[in-house]
């Protein structure tokens, strides 16, 4: 067995995607943001990899009512598939079937946006008994090098209770996140978190350790999610289900990821992630390198 296999604390991942994606309207006015090609393959597509990388068997979307297109992308299309095998196009086919041959896919429906927390909470009906922890993956967020969902494990494997991956991001730059309260470990990369506040104004941050878009947690926290009240913005945040467990006495640590991120939530940050993605194709990568270097070697400002 492999370490990751040995290490292996969940089964379930959960994808909030149920968000209006106002940022890219007015695209999503027909395609939901989850949807959008990072070169040709949707962020979605990333997301889920990842979490069947980690060892999920199963991925529930919670969508919204007209989202339906996020969870149909995961099914398979025969006829577009028999299409392309008639034509010989296997390097495409391999592409169309790659997204539905990952993990089960099923369907949670929040019919309000009254937050993240309020989002996972309505993935718990789809819980099966022996989820003791579950993954939860936001695709805006694209942690990389892929990977850390495996170390998070590890982490509860060794403290039980709940992981969450953490960046260490500059002060000035922390109050569009949830935040941690740490001690160090003998671990560099893990630290064990006393608090957690949610988009905190700088002066008021714990530290500069910042929530970012991949948690492994303690089946706990869906009885915790519903005894927590409307936080930042008014919504249900995770975060304060995350602090509401700290508070009694559940284990909580942070793997502190050294590596890059990418923000699919905006169309700024969506940019660069489709260029960084598209630098390393070869198809893409060689002509983009060219173009980008003249167009900015000639922009004048
Ligand atoms: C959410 C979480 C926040 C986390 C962030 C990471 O915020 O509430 O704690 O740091 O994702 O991207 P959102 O980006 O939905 O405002």
């Amino acid at each position: 067995m492999t370490g990751a296999a040995t290490s292996q604390t969940f089964r379930t991942a959960i994808v909030p995607a149920a968000g209006l994606g106002t940022r890219f309207l007015p695209a999503t006015k027909a395609v939901p943001k989850e949807l959008l090609p990072v070169v040709d393959t949707p962020g979605i597509e990333l997301v889920a990899a990842e979490a069947a990388a980690a060892g999920a068997e199963r991925l529930v979307i919670v969508t919204s009512p007209g989202k339906e297109a996020v969870v149909k992308y995961f099914e398979t299309q025969p006829e577009l598939e028999e299409n392309l095998t008639a034509k010989g196009k296997d390097e495409l086919l391999d592409k169309v079937r790659r997204g539905p041959a990952l993990l089960a896919v099923e369907t949670a429906i929040q019919e309000q946006a009254l937050g993240l927390g309020h989002a996972v909470a309505q993935a718990e009906p789809n819980l099966k008994p022996d989820d003791e922890a579950v993954a939860v993956l936001l695709p805006d967020d694209l942690v990389l090098p892929t990977g850390v969902l495996e170390r998070m494990s590890a982490v509860r494997a060794e403290f039980g209770g709940s992981v969450l991956c953490a960046f260490d991001i500059p002060k000035a730059e922390i109050s569009p996140y949830g935040v941690f309260d740490v001690t160090d470990t003998d671990d560099e990369d893990v630290k064990r978190v006393h608090g957690m506040v949610e988009k905190p104004k700088p002066e008021d941050a714990p530290s500069t350790y910042a929530a970012a878009g991949r948690y492994l947690l303690d089946r706990a926290i869906f009885d915790a999610l519903k005894r927590i009240t409307p936080g930042s913005g008014g919504e249900l945040q995770l975060t304060d289900a995350v602090a509401l467990l700290i508070t009694e006495g559940h284990p909580v640590h942070v793997v502190v990821h050294r590596g890059g991120r990418h923000d699919l939530g905006n169309p700024g940050g969506f940019l660069r992630a489709a260029v960084d993605f598209a630098l390393e194709t070869p198809e893409y990568g060689p002509s983009l390198r060219a173009w980008l270097t003249e167009r900015i070697g000639t922009d004048r400002p």
